[in-house]
């Protein structure tokens, strides 16, 4: 905490200190349980800049694309429309930091030169269904129209108190004569009253668009629609939103729309309707993966702001990057192991964070990633899992299908779940190597065909405490007289 913080934080911490000072005393000679935390030096000086929630004011690797969205854009100042933009780029590569720092920069110049200019940002893996989106938008604009319209009567009223001692107050405005603002005013008055607002759920698809459409075209503006991970809305929705918000420019009178789509799938446009896609992709911006260099830069800049001067070890920085860009050059997954890397390094009350934190650090956040992708697996795969697991567990190594599908059949009698065919089976073992679960290759028998060699790919353990924290699976009695026998004969 540094001096010239805001005062009410440096009361605050201050009053902090004396009751801790207090309690300290008191525990002097026992230790108390935070003691030992609090004695060591710190990591962190804010660690908060290390999360994703965090916006950075500096994007470094980023110039290209940040110039190209903002000269696409720059349209929308000048009263045009700008082309609508899809973006492209795997995880972490930027996307919506960037596009987040350029509708702030375009929301701050419209400001400025007080030109009607507004974006509206939503994350359709939150909101993912058309009525979602609409009515999202259409309460956004709602919101912001009474504001206008209720600044609009409170001008109006000051313009009447004025021409009540002044009759020539009204000689440079559109209105004739009192009588006139007083009309307008009750106009705006009727629509603040006609403003309804979209619930979340109930209306038809229609009701929530013409309601949306009008609330856009209220007032003269641009608008900007960002549509985040548009492809998870297409997967789960199709595509009928993209393809209303497309062609809606040509029915609006004062306003216009331009939509900035933003996708982690390259291929997702291949799902579209023509008429949507060409619409949608007038523009494409790519963001390429960062190398191990840039990902050291970035870091770097985070840091600054992040650790205390000194509390990383040098190779600490270019280890995460190293690791991130083999990751498919990954700013989050870089900025996580960082991050762990230093809360590890606290937890140790050690003076700085080093490359050993880091590598504990990368095990860490894969065992986490590990754990997640088990949990959330439907049960019929997490019995095929279990099975495999089970073998494991047992010394074979090298599992093939059949063996595999055997436990499983014994696995669902136990738990009365629906037995899937041997084919079907297999797939969900394929589907497990895609996760990077199992290790599946095929391998030749010579004359007698070819067959998978299946291994787990993960620690036994933790993905044994996983399945059975499921409430189905955890009834499974142990079926080790089964596996037992499958060997016996
Ligand atoms: N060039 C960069 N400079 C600084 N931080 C970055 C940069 N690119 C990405 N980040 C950070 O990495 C994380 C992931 O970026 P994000 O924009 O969310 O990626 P995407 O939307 O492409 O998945 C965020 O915390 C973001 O602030
Ligand atoms: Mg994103």
């Amino acid at each position: 905490m540094t001096d010239d913080e805001p005062n009410g934080r440096r009361t605050a911490n201050r009053d902090f200190d004396v009751e801790l000072d207090d309690v300290l005393d008191e525990e002097e000679d026992e230790g108390g349980l935070f003691d030992d935390l609090l004695s060591g030096e710190p990591i962190f000086e804010n660690k908060e800049v290390l999360r994703p929630s965090y916006t950075p004011h500096e994007l470094p690797h980023r110039n290209e694309q940040i110039n190209n969205m903002a000269t696409i854009l720059v349209a929308a100042l000048r009263g045009e429309t700008p082309s609508n933009i899809l973006i492209y780029g795997k995880t972490g590569t930027g996307k919506t930091a960037s596009a987040k720092y350029v509708s702030q920069e375009l929301e701050n110049t419209s400001r400025k030169y007080d030109v009607p200019c507004e974006v509206e940002y939503i994350n359709c893996e939150v909101t993912d269904t058309q009525y979602r989106v609409l009515a999202q938008l259409a309460n956004t604009f709602i919101e912001q129209n009474r504001d206008y319209a209720r600044e609009r009567v409170r001008e109006l009223e000051d313009l009447l108190a004025e021409s009540d001692g002044d009759p020539n107050a009204l000689a440079d405005t559109e209105f004739t004569d009192e009588r006139d603002v007083e009309q307008r005013i009750e106009e705006f008055e009727r629509d603040l009253e006609d403003m309804e607002e979209v619930p979340m759920t109930g209306w038809p698809t229609d009701r929530v668009y013409s309601v949306f459409f009008d609330a856009v075209d209220y007032v003269e503006r641009v608008a900007v629609i960002m549509l985040d991970e548009i492809d998870k809305l297409v997967e789960k929705s199709g595509d009928d939103t993209l393809y209303n918000l497309s062609r809606m420019n040509s029915e609006l009178t004062n306003s216009r729309v331009s939509i900035i789509g933003i996708s982690n799938d390259l291929k997702f446009t291949d799902f579209l309707d023509p008429r949507v896609k060409s619409s949608l992709g007038e523009e494409e911006i790519v963001f390429p993966p960062y190398d191990a260099n840039q990902l050291r830069d970035i870091l770097q800049h985070r840091s600054t702001d992040a650790f205390k001067a000194d509390a990383l070890s040098e190779d600490v920085i270019p280890l995460c990057a190293a690791f991130a860009a083999q990751e498919h050059g990954d700013a989050r997954r870089a900025l996580d192991l960082l991050r762990t890397a230093g809360e590890l390094a606290e937890r140790d009350q050690a003076d700085v964070v080093t490359e050993e934190h880091v590598r504990r650090a990368q095990d860490k956040i894969e065992l986490d990633r590990v754990v997640e992708v088990v949990r959330t697996l439907p049960t019929q795969s997490k019995l095929v899992l279990f099975a495999i697991m089970m073998l494991e567990k047992h010394g074979v190594h090298n599992i093939n299908t059949g063996e595999v599908y055997n436990i499983y059949k014994t696995l669902c009698d136990e738990i009365d779940a629906d037995v899937l065919t041997q084919r079907r089976v297999t797939d969900l073992i394929s589907e497990l190597d895609m996760l990077g679960i199992v290790n599946a290759v095929v391998v030749s028998k010579g004359r007698y065909g070819r067959t998978k060699e299946i291994n787990l790919s993960v620690p036994i353990d933790e993905t044994e405490a996983v399945l059975q924290a499921d409430s189905r699976l955890g009834d499974i009695e142990d079926v080790t007289p089964f596996v037992q026998a499958r060997f016996d004969n």
